[in-house]
């Protein structure tokens, strides 16, 4: 969950907005369900979409589609044959998904998997690798997505993994955001799989929540 919005942010928010009808409209179902503090601020999607618009992404993969803001900020960057698949656990979220991705849907180059993403992110493997993954679901699953991620990122792709810091948890912070051993620890295990692996080279982007982007080399 973000904290209030630090001063660059306003600043930033206020060069970069407004946002388009379909995101508006994603925003305001998660406010209606009290979950927009989860949704991605501008600053960070603006950011996200920036980089990946690098590589042309022709294939992008989502975990944690919530109301489908983040998906749209991806989708935006993919050739008009490309795909993204995100996948949303909630049935309800995936509901309000449904509706803001809708064009993009209805156009084949959206498919929200509804699910335990863990279960079934194998179902895509054949439609792999990917150009693009974004890890934003359930924090105590995030080793085993980055596991998954690494076997389907093509060489070049890029892996934008969100919420590191874990509101400050996995320095051991205490906040008001309380988060469990079990996601402390698989954040942390698989931070630390992703800096010793030769393959992979990553950085830390100093966000308020933490955004990890890791680029495969081989
Ligand atoms: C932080 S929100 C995603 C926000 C979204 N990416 C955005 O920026 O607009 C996390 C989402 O992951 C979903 N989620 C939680 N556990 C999941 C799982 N096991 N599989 C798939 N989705 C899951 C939650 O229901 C929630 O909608």
């Amino acid at each position: 969950m973000r904290k209030k919005q630090s001063p660059s942010y306003a600043y930033i928010e206020a060069q970069i907005l407004p946002e388009n009808n379909d995101k508006i409209l994603a925003r305001r179902l998660s406010q209606e369900i009290g979950l927009e503090a989860i949704s991605i601020s501008p600053t960070e999607a603006s950011l996200i979409k920036f980089v990946v618009s690098f590589i042309n992404p022709q294939k992008i993969v989502e975990i944690g589609t919530l109301t489908g803001l983040s998906s749209l900020y991806f989708l935006e960057t993919l050739k008009a044959d490309g795909h993204l698949w995100t996948f949303e656990k909630s049935t309800d979220h995936a509901k309000r998904a449904r509706q803001s991705l809708a064009n993009y849907v209805q156009n084949k180059q959206c498919t929200i998997v509804e699910g335990d993403a863990f279960d079934l992110l194998p179902t895509i493997d054949k439609e792999g690798p990917f150009d693009a993954i974004f890890i934003d679901g359930n924090k105590g699953a995030y080793y085993d997505y980055w596991q998954w991620a690494k076997k389907n990122i093509r060489v070049g792709g890029l892996v934008f993994i969100d919420n590191v810091f874990l509101a400050g948890a996995v320095w051991g912070d205490q906040t008001q955001q309380k988060f469990n051993e079990k996601q402390v620890s698989a954040v942390k295990k698989m931070t630390s799989n992703i800096f010793s692996d030769v393959n992979f080279s990553a950085t830390f982007i100093p966000t308020e929540e933490g955004l990890l982007i890791v680029k495969r080399y081989a």
